[in-house]
């Protein structure tokens, strides 16, 4: 199965010093849960054209959404959160992208 239910929301980690998570809904971007949770983390257009985003899923599996950044075939376990949406909880590093 590809979809989530649009009710669920996710636990989504961020591996780095000070631990940050935040929730995300299955029809949320990445990007836009973090920044409703006041989660600081690196973007830049917001649509995903400019890669600034750019992060590993260490954990989880997600969707990507058609975008240009996408169309590009990242690794497998590169997300740009700016148009990537959870189907499960989720780890993420910025770290060594
Ligand atoms: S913020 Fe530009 S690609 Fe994600």
């Amino acid at each position: 199965m590809n979809e989530a239910p649009a009710s669920a929301a996710f636990r989504i980690r961020l591996l780095r010093p000070d631990g940050a998570s935040f929730l995300c809904a299955a029809n949320q971007t990445l990007l836009d849960a973090a920044l409703q949770s006041r989660v600081a983390v690196p973007y830049g257009c917001g649509v995903g054209r400019c890669t600034a985003c750019r992060a590993r899923a260490v954990e989880g599996s997600f969707k990507r959404l058609d975008t240009l950044v996408n169309k590009r075939a990242p690794a497998p376990d590169v997300v740009y959160p700016c148009c990537t949406k959870p189907l499960s909880d989720m780890a993420l590093s910025y770290a060594e992208v």
